[in-house]
């Protein structure tokens, strides 16, 4: 169940773009933007405002990669395994996160919801490889043991 507080920024969202069908894509990605994920709840919520099935909404959030129905840390790290990153050792940076946060590929989020470790397939950054993000920070030539030292940096930031 959510907050009540969710449904009222959700409203004022609904409000900016208008009661109307065209405007789903905008209000999940602001309402992803707020929370940075979509809570199912909320979308069920918001295509009944706007008089979209909740079925569609539900196969538009799904064809977009970048809508997440998994509520995410406050640092969202993207461990880059594209080809480039994977060749300079992107995997025991994942690795090093992975032990270091207790996560897998199977647990993304830490139970103090402070951070989330997934993999990406590019950031378009290959001449820095390897690299990873930080929620919108990209951070070139990554190593374990400076994975780790950016962890133990958010962790005093976070707290
Ligand atoms: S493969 Fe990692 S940035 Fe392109």
């Amino acid at each position: 169940m959510l907050d009540e507080s969710y449904y009222q920024v959700a409203d004022e969202i609904v409000d900016r773009y208008g009661k109307k069908p065209s405007s789903l894509i905008p209000i999940m990605q602001d309402i992803q933007e707020v929370y940075r994920y979509l809570p199912g709840e909320l979308l069920s919520y918001v295509a009944k405002q706007i008089g979209v099935k909740e079925a569609k909404a539900y196969s538009v959030a799904t064809f977009y990669e970048n809508f997440s129905f998994e509520e995410k840390g406050k640092y969202v790290i993207k461990v880059c395994d594209g080809t480039a990153c994977h060749v300079r050792k992107s995997a025991p940076i994942l690795e090093a996160l992975f032990k270091e946060l207790g996560l897998s590929k199977k647990k993304h989020t830490t139970d103090d919801m402070l951070f989330t470790v997934e993999t990406v397939s590019c950031l378009g950054a290959c001449g820095l490889a390897p690299t990873m993000m930080v929620n919108e920070e990209v951070h070139p030539k990554m190593t374990p043991e400076k994975a780790i030292a950016l962890i133990e940096e958010l962790r005093g930031e976070g707290r």
